[in-house]
């Protein structure tokens, strides 16, 4: 067992256990999409990141695939993490904007939604939006 800290609460975790199932047995809701317990998790998806400070450092790091390490204080709503999530949760609805699950994940975690979001974040750039950078492939044979 090690000592680790969850959104300031002392836990004893199994060795070799991750920060999600920890989270979980804690019942603190934490959205997934590409972990399945029967898989080898993979963070794919960045649904579940969560900030991490260890020895006074922190830093963001997803749940599903992360073993826990004594002394580890995880943060699983800070302002970090919850942006990380939300902006996880964007690229994947620009993505598959058609797809149910991944719908109800951008409802749950953006608000307001991604739609309006981008509005927002375009009209406030508006006119100050670089061009994008010219690529030189060479010249042609
Ligand atoms: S559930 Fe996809 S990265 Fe953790």
């Amino acid at each position: 067992m090690v000592k680790i800290k969850i959104d300031g609460k002392s836990v004893q975790a199994k060795e070799g256990s991750t920060i999600l199932q920890n989270i979980r047995d804690l019942r603190i809701d934490m959205p997934t999409l590409c972990y399945h317990e029967e898989l080898i998790p993979f963070g794919a998806c960045r649904l579940c990141t969560v900030e991490v400070k260890t020895n006074g450092k922190g830093q963001l790091t997803t749940a599903c695939d992360c073993q826990v390490a004594a002394g580890m204080d995880i943060t699983t709503a800070s302002d970090k993490a919850v942006e990380s999530r939300k902006l996880a949760a964007e690229l994947l609805y620009y993505k598959y904007p058609t797809t149910r699950v991944v719908r109800e994940i951008v409802q749950k975690l953006v608000s307001p939604s991604p739609r309006q979001r981008l509005k927002v974040m375009t009209a406030s750039s508006a006119g100050s939006v670089p061009e994008p950078a010219k690529i030189s492939w060479g010249s042609a044979p």
